[in-house]
C-alpha cells in the first residue's frame, strides 16, 4: 500500500487507505470502518467528508481557486459565455463551432412551454415567492415531458430542455407576478439577451438588446454554474441517488438553494444593506452587531465554508458592478454602503480571525438590482445559472460505479427504550 492512516481504536490498529485527487488533496478512505471496527465517523454539516470523487470542478478555498474542468474561473469569465460553459461543465470539453451552434439550435427549438403548464402560474398568489413556483414547475416537467432520459442522444436533449425552459419559467413567474403578460422568446437572441428579452420587452418600452448587460448576465451566470459539493449541489446528489428522475432532482437542488444561508444570500445581501439605510445604522454599528453572539444579525455576503480569503467570484463580481453601474450611471447608496461595509470588516479583528471575506453573493445583488431584476427574483437567478452544474453533477453520479444511494448514520441520543403509557394513565 502506498500510503494509508493508521487508527487505534481500544489499543487495536486499523490501517485505512489514502485517496489522492489530481491537485494533491488527500482523504482517508473510510469506507470498511464500520464493518471492521463497529465505529461510524461523527460530522455534521459535512465539513471534512468527500461523498464522492468528482472531475467538474476543483476550488482551493485558502488560495482562492475555482476551475471549472481545469479552466480557471477568471478565464471563463472575460472569455466565455454561459452557454459554452455550460457545455463544458456538462460534457467535459469545450464545444467546437458546430457543437456550439447545434447547442444554441436546440436551446431555442426548446425555449417554449408546454400550454398547460401555463396555466398553473394563474392559479398561484401573486405574492408567491418565484423559487417556490421555479421549483414546482421544474417538478412538473416530468410530467410533460415524460420521454426516457437513458439514452445519450435523449439525455442530453433533456438536459437541453431543462436549460432552455427555466429561462422561460423564470420570466414568466415575474411576468405574471406583475400582472403582465409572458413575452414568447425570441429564437435570434442568444440565451442571456433572449432572457432579457422575455423579461422587460413590452409594447410600451420594448427591450433592445445592450451587449454590456448581456455580457455582465454572461459572466453572472458563468460564475454561478457550479461549485462542486455545496448545499445544493448534495441535495441534487443525494436525491438522485434514490434514482428519481432528473426534473424531481433539480427541483430539489432548487428548494435547497433558496435558503437564505445558501442561494437566497443574495436577496438577503439587499435586504441587509436596506435595513442599514433606512434605519440609518452606522457601518460600524452593523459590524458590532454581526460581532455580538447574543444578535441574529449576520453580515449577509459574508463568510464561506471553504474560501477562507476572498471568494474568486467576487472579485470579478466587483469589477462587473463598477462596471454596470458606471454604464448605467447609476448612484445607487447600497452599493456606497457596501463597498464601506467591505472596508470595516475587512480592517476588523472579529472578520480578520473568523477569515470572513466577502463571498460571490455581496456584489452579486448589486448587479442584478442595476440591471432591473426585483430583488425575489435574484435566487431564481442563481438558480438558472447553478442549473449545467446541477446537471454535470447529477450525470456523474448516474454513471460512477463507486456512488450508492446516500444513507448517512447517526448518533442516536434519545430516550433508551421506553414503556408505553396508555393516555388515561398519563
Ligand atoms: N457574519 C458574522 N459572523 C459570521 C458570519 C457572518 N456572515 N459567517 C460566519 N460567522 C461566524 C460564525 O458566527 C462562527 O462563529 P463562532 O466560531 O464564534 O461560532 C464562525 O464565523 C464560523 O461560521 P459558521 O457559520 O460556523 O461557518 P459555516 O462554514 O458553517 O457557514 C456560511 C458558512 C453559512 C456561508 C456563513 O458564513 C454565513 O452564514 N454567511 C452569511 C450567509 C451567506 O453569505 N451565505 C452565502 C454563502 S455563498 C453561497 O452559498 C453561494
Amino acid at each position: 500500500m502506498s500510503e494509508y492512516a493508521q487508527l487505534i481504536i481500544d489499543g487495536k490498529e486499523h490501517t485505512l487507505p489514502v485517496i489522492e485527487g489530481s491537485e494533491g488533496e488527500k482523504a482517508i478512505d473510510i469506507r470498511s470502518l464500520r464493518n471492521s471496527t463497529g465505529y461510524i465517523t461523527f460530522d455534521p454539516g459535512f465539513g471534512n467528508t468527500g461523498t464522492c470523487r468528482s472531475a467538474i470542478t476543483y476550488m482551493d478555498g485558502e488560495k482562492g481557486i475555482l476551475r471549472y474542468r481545469g479552466i480557471p474561473i477568471e478565464h471563463l469569465a472575460e472569455h466565455s459565455t454561459f452557454v459554452e460553459t455550460a457545455y463544458l461543465l456538462i460534457t467535459g470539453k469545450l464545444p467546437t463551432n458546430d457543437e456550439l451552434t447545434n447547442t444554441s439550435v436546440m436551446l431555442n427549438d426548446f425555449s417554449l412551454l408546454h400550454e398547460n403548464m401555463k396555466v398553473f402560474y394563474q392559479n398561484y398568489p401573486p405574492k408567491a415567492h418565484p423559487m417556490g413556483i421555479l421549483s414546482a414547475m421544474v417538478n412538473a416537467m416530468r410530467s410533460f415531458y415524460p420521454e426516457l432520459v437513458d439514452i445519450d442522444e435523449e439525455l442530453n436533449k433533456t438536459f437541453l430542455r431543462l436549460i432552455s425552459k427555466i429561462r422561460t419559467m423564470a420570466a414568466m413567474a415575474y411576468r405574471i407576478s406583475m400582472g403582465h403578460q409572458p413575452v414568447t422568446p425570441r429564437p435570434d437572441y442568444c440565451y442571456c439577451a433572449n432572457f432579457l428579452h422575455m423579461m422587460f420587452d413590452s409594447a410600451v418600452v420594448p427591450y433592445v438588446k445592450d451587449d454590456d448587460l448581456v455580457k455582465a448576465l454572461n459572466v453572472f451566470w458563468i460564475l454561478h454554474a457550479d461549485h462542486e459539493q455545496n448545499c445544493s449541489t448534495t441535495a441534487v446528489r443525494v436525491v438522485g441517488s434514490g434514482k428519481v428522475n432528473i426534473y424531481a432532482t433539480i427541483s430539489a437542488g432548487i428548494s435547497a438553494l433558496w435558503g437564505p444561508l445558501h442561494g437566497g444570500a443574495n436577496q438577503a445581501v439587499i435586504n441587509m444593506l436596506e435595513t442599514i439605510h433606512k434605519n440609518g445604522m452606522s457601518i460600524e454599528e452593523a459590524v458590532a452587531r454581526a460581532r455580538d453572539k447574543q444578535d441574529p444579525f449576520r453580515l449577509m455576503g459574508f463568510g464561506h465554508r471553504v474560501y477562507k480569503t476572498y471568494d474568486p467570484r467576487g472579485k470579478i463580481m466587483k469589477q462587473m458592478c463598477d462596471i454596470i453601474l458606471g454604464k448605467l450611471k447609476i448612484n445607487d447608496p447600497l452599493l456606497d454602503i457596501a463597498r464601506k461595509l467591505e472596508e470595516v470588516a475587512l480592517e476588523d479583528n472579529y472578520f480578520q480571525e473568523k477569515n470572513l471575506y466577502p463571498n460571490v453573493d455581496f456584489y452579486a445583488g448589486i448587479v442584478l438590482r442595476a440591471m432591473g431584476i426585483p430583488t425575489n427574483m435574484f435566487t431564481v437567478m442563481f438558480a438558472i445559472g447553478r442549473l449545467p452544474g446541477w446537471i454535470a453533477q447529477w450525470k456523474e453520479d448516474l454513471t460512477d460505479p463507486e456512488m450508492k444511494i446516500s444513507r448517512p448514520r447517526q448518533i442516536y441520543s434519545g430516550n433508551t427504550i421506553s414503556d408505553y403509557i396508555p393516555i388515561h394513565k398519563r
